[in-house]
């Protein structure tokens, strides 16, 4: 899968576990601005609430073909995307997607059938960006071993590293036993309140541990803390309601600038550090992270975790975070008279795992 330049299409799973961190956000923006900047990129909602496909302005209601006919192998990636924008395409995710996980656990090789099915793609795409559920189920799993490259957003709070051990657990399984090429690419720090002092302790944390991993064979031995981050801005809140991307929304605000400039940062990392002075480019300073190191246990991953069945590797989804939008002080909200096209529902992981079975029998009532 080669794209007209002759580089291989690149394909990025956003993840972290967490819900509320900023993947939606992260995936429909970066998606977006290389879209603008005239790159050919598929964005594939695997989250069965839908967020991305809604912020990209597409009611999950109204196509026939989405992820859930991709991994149930009724349709191909071809047949099922939405060409939303000018060098965009969606791969939407509806409720379906809920029952995915179940109807598929007694396949066989059920976490690669994304994998075989992005195989089959055009070569004439650029990017292929993956919005990943808030769980390590068989959902990031079929990403996982699908991509090559992850990005994992993170919020700069107190409990912003609690679970990146398991991430990185996870990770590291799947590129020892599904996926070789797999990689941590980069961290992205999202909402980050520069005013906070835990940001800028959280951010050293994140610098040492990479520091730490540099010249060791761990899939986040090369992985950038992306020098820009998102900061706090209400508009990144309020564009998705209205099925807009930042750009779209609002392209005067610090959103619309973080994110074109990561998207630039993720596309070409080396030009980047190079021609934009005014970003901070951060030293890995070489010393201890212990939490972190305690957390990931890398060093407990044994030969037996490596021959485990897969099973074993799906890890339960945690308790999701209440997802809170914070509203910037400073900021003003947009004065427009335009309502919003959709209301944008939270669906606990409970309902997320529920058998479909369960959803019809309910539905019957
Ligand atoms: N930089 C930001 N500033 C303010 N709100 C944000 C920012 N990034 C995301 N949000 C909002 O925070 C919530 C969680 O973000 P989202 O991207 O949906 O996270 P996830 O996909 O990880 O659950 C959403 O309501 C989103 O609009
Ligand atoms: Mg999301």
């Amino acid at each position: 899968m080669q794209n007209e330049e002759g580089f291989t299409v690149r394909k990025i799973a956003v993840l972290n576990q967490k819900g509320g961190v900023g993947k939606t956000t992260t995936v429909a923006n970066v998606a977006a601005a290389l879209a603008i900047k005239g790159q050919r990129v598929i964005a594939v909602d695997l989250d069965p609430q839908s967020h991305l496909t809604i912020h990209l302005g597409v009611d999950p209601d109204s196509f026939e073909n989405g992820a859930y006919e991709v991994l149930t192998k009724s349709a191909s990636i071809a047949d099922s995307l939405v060409n939303v924008r000018e060098n965009l395409w969606v791969l939407g995710a509806n409720i379906d997607l809920v029952g995915a996980e179940s109807e598929l656990v007694s396949e066989v090789g059920r976490e690669t059938i994304f994998h075989e099915a992005v195989e089959t793609i055009s070569d004439d795409y650029d990017y292929l960006i993956i919005d990943c559920p808030p769980s390590l189920g068989l959902l990031s799993l079929n990403a996982l071993a699908a991509v090559d490259e992850v990005v994992i957003p993170l919020q700069p709070h107190f409990l912003a590293l609690q679970g990146l051990g398991q991430l990185l657990q996870t990770v590291t399984l799947v590129s020892k036993r599904i996926n070789p090429s797999l990689k941590i690419s980069a961290i992205l720090l999202c909402m980050f309140d520069s005013r906070a002092t835990l940001s800028s302790e959280v951010k050293a944390d994140i610098q040492n541990f990479i520091g730490n991993s540099r010249g060791t064979n761990c899939p986040w031995a090369d992985a950038d803390l992306i020098p820009i981050h998102v900061r706090r801005n209400v508009k990144l809140a309020e564009a998705p309601s209205y099925g807009k991307t930042i750009f779209e929304y609002e392209p005067d605000c610090n959103g619309s600038r973080d994110y074109a400039a990561i998207a630039d940062f993720l596309h070409d990392p080396a030009s980047f550090k190079k021609n934009d002075e005014t970003v901070e480019i951060e030293e890995h300073v070489k010393e201890p992270a212990e939490e972190i190191m305690d957390d990931a246990v890398i060093e407990t991953i044994t030969e037996e975790d490596i021959t485990t069945p897969l099973t074993e590797l799906v890890i339960e989804t945690e308790e999701e975070t209440q997802q809170k939008i914070v509203t910037e002080e400073n900021t003003q909200s947009t004065e427009t008279s335009e309502q919003p096209k959709y209301q944008i529902k939270e669906v606990s992981p409970t309902e997320i795992i529920a058998p479909r079975a369960e959803e019809a029998k309910e539905d019957s009532h």
